[in-house]
């Protein structure tokens, strides 16, 4: 891997996008290896990963404008299809990703923090879609993701106008869940995570599934994903020792951690 870090720490995984000479923007070669990168993660091994731009400066600076400028139509279609099915992966990835972002996310970098689960941010973090600046659409989800995680008209003022917006906004209009003083944004970030891979893994991994697929479908389709995935933790050695553990009347016990089993 050239351009992407990987490291494991306990339960948590951080992948690291590495290219701060362009300020991580995301060429195909990035994008490649975040794809191997995330399919390599080990899942018996790993319940929460942490997504994060290497520097003091920028999460990712959107998609490579110099890849970008000399595309066709066609050429163009191809790479929005290669960000999306990255995108689409990290969305779909089948536990809790949040998304650390240390300073700049344009365009795809506002996009990929959007695919995660959670974006948490510092300080310096600006949040924008300059597409339209550059005479094109945002094309790694950006026209999907922005208007249902923010609301169509926010999204829309954001995208026609192409303005950036400071960690302050992007808090108070919902698009991050909170802001830290840069250093201390990775430890917030493992904390999260920490207290994430605490939990009963196969619950965590079917709360993620039961909220992605429950907002795609109306409520009486979305009731019923809820209802399998529900079941589906019954029996497993989890929710056996989890509800046991609440029963025990000792209170030393009731308060251990139970020691999840991911089966
Ligand atoms: N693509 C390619 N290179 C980029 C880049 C990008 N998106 N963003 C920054 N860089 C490069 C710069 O070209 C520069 O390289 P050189 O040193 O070789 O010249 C280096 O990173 C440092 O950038 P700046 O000198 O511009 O740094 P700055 O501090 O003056 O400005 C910035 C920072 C405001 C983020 C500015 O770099 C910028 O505006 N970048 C482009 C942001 C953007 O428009 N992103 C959207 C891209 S389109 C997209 O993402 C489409 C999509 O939806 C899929």
């Amino acid at each position: 891997m050239e351009f992407i870090t990987y490291e494991q720490e306990g339960y948590v995984g951080i992948v690291t996008i590495n290219r701060p000479k362009a300020l991580n923007a995301l060429n195909s070669q990035v994008l490649e290896e975040l794809d191997a990168t995330f399919k390599a993660i080990d899942l018996d091994a790993t319940r929460a990963v942490i997504l994060t731009g290497a520097g003091e400066k920028s999460f990712v600076a959107g998609a490579d404008i110099g890849e970008m400028s000399t595309l066709t139509k066609a050429e163009g279609e191809a790479f929005g299809k290669k960000g999306n099915d990255v995108f689409r992966m990290i969305e779909t990835f089948p536990i809790p990703v949040i998304a650390a972002v240390n300073g700049f996310a344009l365009g795809g970098g506002c996009e990929i923090s959007m695919s995660c689960d959670i974006r948490i941010c510092s300080e310096n973090a600006v949040f924008g879609q300059p597409e339209v600046g550059l005479g094109i659409t945002p094309g790694f989800g950006g026209t999907q993701r922005l208007a249902r995680l923010v609301g169509p008209g926010m999204a829309k003022q954001m995208i026609y106008t192409a303005r950036n917006i400071k960690a302050d906004e992007a808090y108070r209009i919902g698009l991050v869940n909170a802001v830290y003083p840069l250093e201390e944004l990775m430890e917030a970030a493992k904390k999260m995570a920490a207290g994430i891979a605490m939990q009963a893994p196969i619950a965590v991994r079917n709360c993620k599934k039961a909220i992605n697929d429950g907002l795609e479908a109306d409520m009486d389709q979305a009731i019923v994903i809820e209802e399998k995935l529900f079941g589906d933790c019954f029996e497993t050695e989890d929710q056996k020792a989890g509800m046991g553990n609440f029963l025990e009347k000792d209170k030393e016990k009731k308060l251990k951690v139970v020691p999840f089993q991911n089966k």
